[in-house]
């Protein structure tokens, strides 16, 4: 089956839609000819989303819901269930970044990310799930981890250590949705893109004191790789076709992301102390 006729004429919730991945995620799911709910707290940027794609000939709308709150991401489902029926696809995609030493981070922004990238995820699992699985019609939930779900890296660790979190989460609700007999029809599936084109790094929060330059330069280096970044229309192709074909690791760079899969692998099995990397992190153009 291609994508569009198995997620064409369902309904995607896509949090964190208003920028980046989650925007190419809800342009191409309207290409598919799924109805889009577009989630985020940037209200402006998923009105703005939600007149493109309509004005495009698809169907949209835009829930104002921060991820970080279990009762909005619970409005948000009860809206959706309410007003759409069922939902085909959920994506726990809202997520943010933080660069400095560990010891140097705001409690705040330590706070942001847990809330965020983690409880966000749980709090959508537990907002639409149970009503994915109280009906016999195939569903999808994609959790976004990283590359950075398998990387260790210096001056993010707040945020690696929360791609971790979601990875391990996936692996765990995918055992849990097998063990309480859903998996026939409900297929969660892990999201580890490489470098995407994003706000992500503008938007990641940094150090008030201490070293902040360091931040900054680790902010630096990943604005770099911008450049040759991949889009995220492209990126969304790759894994709505990938979800298609049932594997459990959706993948936007596979050459890419698999050798730093190769690469914890290989440092697990060997069990060796991690080793500081003269760039600080997977280089994309090896792709
Ligand atoms: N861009 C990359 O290279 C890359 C690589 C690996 C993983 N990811 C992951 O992809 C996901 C999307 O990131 P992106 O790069 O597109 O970032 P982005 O900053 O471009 O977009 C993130 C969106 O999430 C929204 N958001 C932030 N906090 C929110 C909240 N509390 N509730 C609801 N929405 C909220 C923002 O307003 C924004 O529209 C993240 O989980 C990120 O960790 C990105």
């Amino acid at each position: 089956m291609s994508a569009s006729e198995t997620f064409g004429g369902g309904v995607a919730v896509i949090t964190g839609a208003g920028a980046g991945i989650g925007a190419g995620l809800a342009r191409h799911a309207s290409r598919l000819g799924m109805t889009v709910v577009l989630a985020d707290v940037d209200a402006a940027a998923i009105a703005a989303l939600r007149e493109e794609i309509c004005a495009a000939g698809g169907t949209a709308i835009d829930v104002v819901c921060d991820v970080r709150v279990a009762t909005s991401v619970q409005a948000l489902a009860d809206k959706v269930f309410r007003d759409l029926g069922a939902v085909r696809l959920l994506i726990n995609n809202a997520g943010v970044e933080q660069f400095g030493y560990l010891w140097d981070t705001p409690l705040a922004n330590w706070q942001r990310i847990v809330d965020v990238n983690i409880s966000g995820v749980f709090h959508g699992i537990r907002a639409f799930l149970p009503k994915m699985m109280s009906t016999a019609r195939p569903a999808w939930v994609w959790n976004l981890s990283s590359i950075g779900g398998v990387a260790v890296v210096p001056l993010q660790a707040p945020y690696i250590m929360s791609k971790h979190a979601v990875l391990a989460l996936t692996e765990c609700l995918a055992l849990e949705v097998e063990t309480a007999g859903h998996a026939d029809h409900i297929h969660i599936q892990a999201v580890l893109p490489g470098a995407v084109a994003s706000n992500i790094f503008e938007s990641a929060g940094g150090v008030d004191s201490g070293d902040t330059g360091a931040a900054e330069s680790q902010r630096a280096a990943m604005l770099d790789i911008k450049a040759e970044a991949m889009d995220p229309l492209a990126a969304a192709e790759v894994l709505f076709d990938q979800a298609v074909s049932g594997r459990f690791y959706l993948i936007t760079q596979p050459e890419y992301v698999g050798s730093a899969m190769t690469e914890r692998a290989r440092v697990l099995s060997t069990q060796q102390a991690p080793q500081l990397r003269e760039h600080r992190r997977f280089d994309p153009t090896q792709n």
